[in-house]
């Protein structure tokens, strides 16, 4: 059965832990692996803006020994209206996997149902399980566990951020806390799949209004943008309620001593994370950016060889 990548979830703890691990191995050796030797190709595809993902993806699928064939959908029929399914028909005679970056969860489940070869969400406004595994590799790299960590996110408790921390962090075990203002808590269902999800690994899986409560001795501290794509109206609403919950001397002075800050990129400095703590001692982002192209060739590896 193809294997797709649309939800954090969608890898149980075992096989999370078996991609984090092929991620350092590609880490130390980047060309040992050429599964897409030919070369193959890979498609990207973007309905949204990207650099990290963009770049990750592309250079990835490269050193793979493949062909990233890097679409803005703008630019294509599906940007046009052509159906999905149809799209992923084509797609699957030609590629060995589909790389989406969209807008509703919905669609990339559509192509995924259509489609013969692997799916990966590359982002969409629920979720961004890549990101997770880059950050998840990034917190293994700095504190040689996950399990039993307590990782803290500040900021827009509803977005696809936060949606992913939950269900990857539980997924490793970890002890996930989002803390945002009322009125934007994460999805109920999102967060009670990750609560479910923890009581198998160990970890927890809880959401707060409260910062100082929520950042109380985290190992790991880390916000997003308060404005995701496709938000940029709502900016003036946004930067008032989640002001607040910025990631900023204070919030990382309730942390643990030796706590690690993340950041998915880009960031607004002032805004979300304070420059003194993105640009700071206990920052990693610039790790974890990096960690993108190591996680998701690991990911890829794993979907093509489980198919
Ligand atoms: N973090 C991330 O996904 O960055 P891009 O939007 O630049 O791809
Ligand atoms: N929450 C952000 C993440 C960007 C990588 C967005 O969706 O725009």
């Amino acid at each position: 059965m193809v294997r797709h990548f649309l939800r954090d979830d969608d890898l149980t703890p075992a096989e999370q832990a078996r991609v984090l691990d092929l991620a350092a191995a590609f880490k130390k050796a980047p060309l040992d692996h050429q599964i897409l030797s030919g070369p193959k190709a890979v498609a990207v595809i973007f309905d949204k803006p990207s650099t990290r993902t963009r770049v990750s993806f592309s250079v990835g699928v490269a050193q793979l020994g493949g062909y990233p064939l890097v679409i803005d959908s703008a630019t294509s029929q599906l940007g046009r209206g052509e159906e999905l399914g149809d799209t992923a028909k084509v797609l699957e005679r030609q590629v060995e996997a589909i790389v989406w970056r969209t807008f509703s969860q919905s669609r990339i489940e559509e192509l995924a149902a259509a489609s013969a070869v692997p799916v990966v969400n590359a982002l969409t406004d629920d979720f961004h399980p890549c990101q997770i595994l880059a950050d998840l590799q990034t917190v293994r790299e700095h504190k040689g566990a996950l399990a039993g960590l307590t990782m803290t996110y500040l900021g827009d408790s509803a977005n696809n951020m936060a949606h992913s921390y939950l269900l990857g962090g539980a997924t490793a075990g970890m002890h996930v806390r989002v803390a945002g203002p009322e009125g934007y808590p994460p999805r109920a269902d999102i967060l009670a799949d990750a609560v479910r999800i923890a009581e198998a690994t160990g970890g927890s899986a809880t959401f707060t209004t409260d910062l100082a409560e929520a950042c109380v001795g985290a190992d790991i501290l880390v916000t997003d943008t308060w404005v995701s794509m496709g938000q940029e109206e709502e900016k003036a609403e946004r930067t008032r309620v989640f002001q607040p919950y910025a990631l900023d001397e204070v919030a990382l002075a309730f942390a643990a001593p030796d706590a690690i800050v993340l950041h998915c990129l880009p960031a607004y400095r002032g805004y979300e994370i304070s420059a003194a703590v993105i640009d700071g001692p206990q920052s990693v982002v610039w790790d974890e950016a990096e960690n993108r192209l190591h996680a998701q060739k690991a990911l890829l590896a794993f979907l093509l060889e489980s198919s």
